[in-house]
């Protein structure tokens, strides 16, 4: 069985790859290389470059490597507020989804 990381050739995302490959998990790597890059995904894992919108695409893939399970990145997203103490307009991260499994 394997596990599929959506934006595997991201920062995050291929952390994410090494640090299952240590744990000794069978991985594929699913990315439209937007900013990403094929280079930092580890050599052995198949990178399928595609949009994680293309269902056909996500359901080949999942049949074709036997995929049991599905990981990306935690979602982050800036959103403005105003500061009572500095009375400016500053901006919080916040978590948009919750984390992968
Ligand atoms: N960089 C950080 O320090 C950090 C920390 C915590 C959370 N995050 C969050 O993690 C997420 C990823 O951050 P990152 O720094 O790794 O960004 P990144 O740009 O390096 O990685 C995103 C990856 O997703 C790919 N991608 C984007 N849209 C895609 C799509 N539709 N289909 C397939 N692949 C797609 C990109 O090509 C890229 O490889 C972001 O949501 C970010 O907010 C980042």
């Amino acid at each position: 069985m394997t596990i599929l990381v959506t934006g595997g050739a991201g920062y995050i995302g291929s952390h994410m790859v090494h640090t299952l490959l240590d744990a000794g998990e069978s991985v594929v790597v699913l990315d439209n290389l937007s900013t990403g890059f094929d280079w930092a995904v580890p050599k052995g894992v198949p990178l399928v470059v595609g949009d994680t919108g293309d269902q056909a695409l996500a359901a080949s893939i999942i049949a074709e490597h036997r995929v049991d399970s599905i990981r990306r990145p935690p979602r982050y997203t800036e959103i403005p507020f105003r500061s009572r103490s500095t009375r400016t307009t500053r901006r919080c991260r916040c978590r948009l989804t919750a984390p992968p499994n």
